[in-house]
């Protein structure tokens, strides 16, 4: 009798020893103190809550509209998307300082976002003007005396905002890299202007 009594007692501390070294799956189990875990202060990259005041339930606020964020000063562009605005970047916009030579960054952001529709070489034979020819700009190319002339401070313009079948292309190029695309087209536009000119670049030492 008192050998089945141990038997049954040391059976059941068995099996709560067992059990409690069963594996719950993603269970966590009992936290300890869960404020040190899941911090109650609103933390801007941590959404534990949905907070109706903000936009999208986010713990943080939007940035004020028009914010620019620090050190990205180049971003501001004060002229309005208007038939005003792009005559007046004819004047008023100029490459900042630095950017005054064509880089192999620019040639090989031209090969990327432009080259599908101007083509190469600028010849407005890439995949998209030769698939849908309506898009095509009145002028044949970049030799053409209308971009020869164009103002790098127009291009700018066209390049921030778009022009009519152009799209924006802001969102992809930065400025400091719209610059170096535009001194890439120009490049472009005198060598097809000329018989001799080799198109060339240097090595950017700029890689970002
Ligand atoms: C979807 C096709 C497409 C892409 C991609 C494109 N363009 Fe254009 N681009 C056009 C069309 C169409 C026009 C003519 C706009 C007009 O004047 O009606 C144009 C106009 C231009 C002009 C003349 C602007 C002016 O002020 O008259 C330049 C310069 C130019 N593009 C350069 C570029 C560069 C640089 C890129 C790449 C960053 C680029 N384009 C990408 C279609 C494109």
């Amino acid at each position: 009798m008192k050998s089945t009594v141990q038997t049954i007692m040391v059976s059941v501390i068995l099996m709560v020893a067992a059990s409690s070294c069963v594996s719950r799956g993603n269970d966590p189990g009992w936290e300890y103190a869960p404020d040190m875990y899941y911090s109650k202060g609103y933390e801007p990259y941590n959404q534990a809550d949905s907070f109706k005041t903000n936009p999208y339930g986010m713990s943080m606020r939007e940035p004020v509209a028009g914010s620019i964020a620090m050190g990205k000063s180049d971003h501001i562009y004060a002229l309005p998307n208007s038939g005003e605005g792009y005559e007046a970047s004819a004047t008023m916009i100029t490459a900042p300082e630095g950017i005054d030579q064509v880089d192999s960054r620019g040639k090989y952001l031209y090969n990327i976002y432009c080259s599908a529709c101007h083509g190469v070489e600028g010849n407005n034979d890439g995949g998209v003007f030769k698939k849908v020819p309506t898009l095509k700009p009145a002028w044949k190319g970049y030799s053409d005396e209308y971009i020869q002339t164009l103002s790098e401070g127009k291009i700018y313009h066209t390049l921030t905002y778009g022009k009519n079948n152009m799209g924006s292309h802001a969102s992809v190029l930065k400025p400091v890299d719209r610059w170096r695309v535009i001194k890439y087209v120009k490049l472009l536009s005198k060598a097809a202007g000329s018989t001799t000119a080799a198109v060339s670049t240097q090595d950017s030492t700029l890689t970002k």
